[in-house]
């Protein structure tokens, strides 16, 4: 029998992206996420006169790709207003993350130069941070402008396995309430950390993932779920005795999906964290991304078939989930991990083939502008 206590909680094992550029060429949704919100940036940093320089921090950048055209953007539009202040952009992720490729593409270095700013604009400095954000993580009130998108749903630690599922959105009641609470208590550091840091009038704008009004969330917007598909798989793999039971509930996602009222909770009421801490509130929405890979298969039947569909699908399924699968396998070989990592995804590529229409993995994010008072 496994003793359930044992297997570990620790989750930076299993929180990076597939690296040397993987991860955001095979995720194109949450580059139109972000581009969507190019105007809140803009405005963000519109009536910022008072500093001597502007300090820009991307939270859970992963190789910098999906961002790279927005933070162009906004410099491209600093310059055109003739503000020739110094620039400095700090991308911050786990220390596992592939900063060299993120390094590379700022500088032009990568595949795709069109918006290598750093070389474009003069006096802007791009700088790395491999620590948390559950941190504080620059000198206190000297950043402009935090973003941060897609990653905040990333606790801290997992406050237990979750027994019968891979994630919180199929776990028993009291294992998604310990969730809920670590999610609770991480939100509030993430709080406290980004309002020590920003000036006053700085705004931290987030996008990530949750749960919106209609109950969707990622992958499960419609039809199939996506989670249920990992579950189903991966239990398959338990059944015919390809895994052991230890390595089922290893792979727990070290993610919660927040509620707009989990999310708001620290703004509401007059004693309040935000009060406390000099934050308010400005804007917070829901917001749905289609799967591109969907849609591009939904309006090109004639020439996208399900096989090609589902190799272009799987990939971004892939490109942040596999650490999850693959650290619960740790105690294998590489070549036993690989292939059953091969044998997993292709189930779900098979799954894919037989019904395409049926699985797209839509963005489901909660919009937030917080400005420090
Ligand atoms: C899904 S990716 C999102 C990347 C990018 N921001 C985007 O929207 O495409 C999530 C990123 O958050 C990072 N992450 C997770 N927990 C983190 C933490 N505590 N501190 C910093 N980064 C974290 C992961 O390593 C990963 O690179």
């Amino acid at each position: 029998m496994v003793d359930k206590n044992k297997i570990h909680l620790n989750t930076q094992s299993e929180l990076s992206m597939k690296g040397a550029g993987y991860y955001s060429k095979k995720t194109i949704g949450a580059k139109i996420a972000i581009d969507s919100l190019q105007y809140l940036i803009t405005d963000a940093v519109s009536n910022m006169t008072e500093s001597n320089f502007l300090r820009f921090a991307d939270f859970g950048s992963a190789d910098g790709g999906t961002s790279q055209e927005l933070w162009y953007n906004l410099i491209k539009s600093i310059r055109a207003r003739g503000d020739q202040r110094p620039i400095e952009i700090i991308y911050t992720d786990l220390a596992s993350n592939d900063f060299s490729t993120l390094f590379k593409t700022m500088q032009g270095m990568g595949q795709n130069t069109d918006f290598a700013y750093q070389e474009e604009f003069e006096n802007v400095y791009v700088h790395a941070c491999g620590t948390g954000f559950h941190r504080q993580l620059v000198t206190s009130r000297t950043l402009s402008l935090g973003f941060s998108a897609t990653a905040m749903h990333y606790v801290s630690e997992k406050p237990c396995q979750i027994l019968e599922h891979v994630h919180m959105v199929g776990a028993s009641e009291p294992e998604r309430e310990k969730f809920k609470r670590q999610a609770l208590k991480d939100w509030e550091a993430i709080l406290r950390a980004r309002a020590n840091e920003l000036v006053p009038g700085g705004r931290f704008i987030c996008i990530n993932f949750g749960i919106d009004e209609n109950e969707r969330y990622l992958g499960n917007t419609g039809a199939n779920s996506m989670f249920e598909s990992f579950n189903r798989h991966w239990r398959d793999h338990l059944d015919n005795g390809i895994i052991t039971e230890e390595e089922f509930i290893s792979a727990t996602f070290p993610q919660h999906y927040r509620t707009v009222t989990e999310f708001s909770r620290p703004f509401i009421g007059n004693d309040c964290l935000a009060n406390e801490i000099g934050l308010k509130l400005n804007k917070c929405f829901t917001k749905l991304t289609k799967c591109p890979y969907q849609q591009q298969f939904k309006n090109n039947k004639k020439i996208v078939s399900p096989t090609e569909f589902a190799k272009d699908f799987i990939p971004t399924v892939r490109s942040w989930s596999e650490t999850v699968f693959r650290s619960a396998l740790k105690g294998r070989t590489c070549m036993e991990a690989d292939n059953i990592i091969e044998s997993f995804y292709k189930n779900y590529e098979n799954e894919v083939v037989s019904n395409p229409s049926d699985h797209s993995m839509d963005y489901v994010h909660i919009v937030m502008e917080i400005e420090r008072i």
